[in-house]
């Protein structure tokens, strides 16, 4: 049998990175700007107040890099943008969701069942998973017909209820898994509508960010910078093939149980 296409990064043309304000969002569009010279890469932020890097990467690549300021937890941002691109013919050969939240000075992950609270749980659903299934909803129709494309989500290796041994952080571990099911299920819609689009929720490995500064001092886990987390995540992309669609991957590329 015919060996199938691997998703090739050097061949696409334009590329949307939501969630790019800072993190490994903004390293994963400095990485493809650096490693693609013909993209054009789409990077949205939500807060300006921590966007001043990816800003200001945008005057140093002023044609290849547009800024776009987007809530993505807001179907009426995510119609008028995804509207733009259907309005300019622009078809996207990759889409990667760099959203995520974990907590801030006012909200931390639930240690036990006391801290439980609706209004952060609903928070924790909102950001992790339905932003990706809302970005699923609102720019599929920009895919390409013809050739192969990508959309990943990267997602949590706590979000696995297999290997979720644990317990605690009910709100993100929670949000994570139902965003893995949202991309599963999206995998299997473009599978059954014959529609070339590798689905992948993808683990970033520990990365130094603001969401994880808080819990990696003594953190057992190899630690990433951005930078190689970004590497990590493009390198996992360009090898799968549309026969991958619907995988819940890690850094390295190795299978996560669900
Ligand atoms: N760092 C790690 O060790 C690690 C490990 C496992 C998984 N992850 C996952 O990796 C992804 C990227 O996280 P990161 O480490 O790069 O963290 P980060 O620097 O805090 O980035 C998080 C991103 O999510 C966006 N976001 C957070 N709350 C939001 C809200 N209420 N509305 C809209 N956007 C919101 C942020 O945008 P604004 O700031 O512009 O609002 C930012 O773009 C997340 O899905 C995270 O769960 C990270």
């Amino acid at each position: 049998m015919a060996e199938k296409e691997k998703f090739n990064l050097t061949d696409i043309n334009h590329a949307i990175v939501f969630g790019a304000g800072h993190g490994i969002g903004l390293a994963i569009v400095a990485e493809l700007l650096q490693e693609n010279p013909k993209v054009k890469v789409f990077a949205t932020y939500n807060n300006k107040a921590k966007a001043d890097d990816l800003l200001s990467l945008a005057v140093d690549f002023p044609v290849r890099l547009e800024v776009k300021h987007l809530d993505p937890i807001c179907e009426k941002s995510l119609g008028n943008f995804s509207k733009e691109l259907k309005e300019d013919s622009t078809n996207i050969d990759l889409i990667i969701s760099s959203i995520g939240f974990l907590g801030h000075e006012d909200i931390k992950p639930e240690k036990s069942l006391n801290d439980i609270n609706k209004d952060t749980l609903l928070k924790y659903f909102a950001v992790n998973s339905i932003s990706s299934v809302l970005i699923g909803k609102y720019f599929h129709r920009l895919f390409p017909k013809k050739t192969l494309s990508c959309f990943a989500s990267v997602s949590a290796k706590v979000g696995s209820i297999e290997d979720n041994r644990m317990g605690g952080w009910y709100g993100y571990r929670s949000s994570k898994s139902a965003q893995n099911m949202l991309m599963k299920n999206m995998a299997l819609e473009f599978s059954r509508n014959k529609l070339d689009i590798i689905t992948l929720s993808i683990h970033p490995g520990t990365t130094i960010t603001e969401l994880s500064k808080p819990y990696i001092s003594n953190t057992k886990y190899k630690l990433h910078s951005p930078s190689d987390t970004a590497k990590n995540i493009l390198n996992v992309i360009s090898n799968q093939t549309i026969e991958d669609t619907g995988s819940f991957l890690s850094w390295d590329g190795s299978q996560i149980p669900w």
